[in-house]
Parts: structure tokens; sequence; C-alpha cells
């Protein structure tokens, strides 16, 4: 039987700025390398707010160290059930932020379609998952990012979900209680089966939930960060985030 060993990575930088300009340099790195095996990088994009600097940065690497974005296949990690085009969609922000800015076409981009009913969607995108190299049988992205809230849930897989103990199929849907409203994401397997995971976490009123994260100071009750054990896993987080660990100075 073979474990699942996790390289875990904490990279703790003094501010944003130097965590998403080192971040995005990483990405690249990874996507190129990729690239470098004659076919596209798959990426999973990540939602919420901490991800769009990181987008920002990835826009400004210069071309060099950019991946050849033309050989960048677009996913999703998570989506809110709301419209493409609504505020609150990462599809939105992604496209404001990464897409339009690099000029990617819309044939790389795969959309989680939010206004198929439910199960569709969920159908439809675990078709387009079928694209991707597998892993063990499961969908193997070359990176997936993710952010992490309050409560430790990463993508939309919530403490107590569901959704987070969906673990048969690539792809899910369902009412998130804490939300009151429905979300879809990635499932765990798919997540614990990507070559890299990129946790992107900033600001203080992170800080308790990584110290119990990566502590582990109630093992009794595991945050869905907790369940992630892919082959390699990066935090990337700011002083602040990270202060509950150390004494806040970066290492
Ligand atoms: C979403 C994300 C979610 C997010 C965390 C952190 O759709 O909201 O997938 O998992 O990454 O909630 O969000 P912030 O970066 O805004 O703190």
């Amino acid at each position: 039987m073979t474990i699942a060993t996790t390289e875990k990575r904490l990279n703790i930088f003094p501010d944003p700025p130097q965590m998403f300009a080192q971040a995005a340099q990483h990405a690249a790195t990874l996507l190129r390398a990729a690239q470098q095996q004659g076919r596209p990088a798959f990426l999973a994009l990540a939602g919420g707010n901490t991800p769009r600097r990181l987008y920002q940065q990835l826009c400004r690497l210069p071309a060099e160290q950019a991946p050849a974005w033309s050989r960048v296949r677009f996913f999703f990690g998570d989506e809110r059930a709301v419209p493409a085009d609504h505020p609150d969609a990462n599809y939105r922000m992604a496209q404001e932020n990464l897409f339009l800015p690099l000029d990617i076409s819309a044939s790389q981009i795969h959309r989680i379609r939010t206004e198929l009913p439910p199960e569709e969607a969920v159908a439809d995108y675990q078709q387009q998952l079928l694209g991707l190299p597998q892993h063990d049988g499961w969908p193997c992205f070359d990176l997936v990012l993710l952010g992490m809230g309050n409560d430790g849930h990463i993508a939309s897989l919530f403490p107590h979900s569901p959704l987070l103990a969906d673990d048969r199929r690539s792809f899910t849907s369902g009412e998130v209680t804490q939300l009151a409203t429905r979300r879809y994401s990635l499932t765990l397997p798919v997540l614990n089966h990507a070559r890299q995971l990129m946790l992107l976490v900033t600001g203080q009123d992170k800080a308790t939930t990584v110290q119990q994260a990566i502590v582990d100071t109630d093992p009794a009750t595991p945050l869905p960060v907790q369940k992630l054990n892919p082959a390699n896993l990066a935090w990337y987080m700011d002083s602040t985030a990270a202060s509950q660990l150390t004494d806040g100075t970066p290492v």
C-alpha cells in the first residue's frame, strides 16, 4: 500500500507583493515544465479575492519567465451559482485579471456552465475534466491554485459539507449550509491527485486558521484544508497570515 507522502512547504514572505511575486514565478516554472513534456499545461484557478493579485502578477511576468500562455488550459477549482458575468463569479474575476490581459482564447478556457441545471453542469464539467492526463484514474492538474477561508475551507469544500465528502466524482455541486447557497467544486480526490497545489493565504484574519491547520491544534475536528495531501503542497503566506506560527518574522 503506498502512502501518499506530501511534500509540504511553508513559504512565508514579509508582505503580499513579495509573496505574489514569488508565487507567480513558481507557478510559471511549473507550467513551463509541463509544456516541456510536449503537451498543454493544465491549471485550475482559485476564486475569492486573494488570487486576484496573483493573476495580476502572472500578467506582468517578463516573456522569458512566462509559460507559453497559448498552451495553458484554464479550469476552475470552484464556482458560485451565478451567471458568468456576475460580479461574484470566479470566471468574471479571472476574465478581468487574467484572460483579457493575456489575450487567452475562449478555446483554452473551461468554464463551469452554471447556466445549466446543476446536475447537467456537473456532468458537463466532468466531461471537460476527461481531457486532462489521468493519475490513478483521476484528472491530474499540473497546478491547482487554492485560497483558504477562515473556516479552513478550500475551493467550495466547506466543513461538514457533502461536497467535501464526495469522493466518488471529480466534480460536485450542492447547497453549502454555511452560505445558504449552491456551490460547484472540484472534489478532494482531484485536488489530492494534482502534481502541485499552491495555497495562497494573506491577512491577519487567517492567522488562527493557519495555525490550527499547520500545527493541527485540534485533531478531533480536522479542517478541510487539513485533508489536502497531494504529492506537493506549497503554502504561500504573508507574515500576518503566518503570525501565529512564528513571531511573524519571515523565514
Ligand atoms: C471562492 C473560493 C474560496 C476562496 C476562499 C478564500 O469561490 O470563494 O474558491 O475557496 O478561495 O474563501 O477567499 P479570499 O481569498 O477572498 O479570502
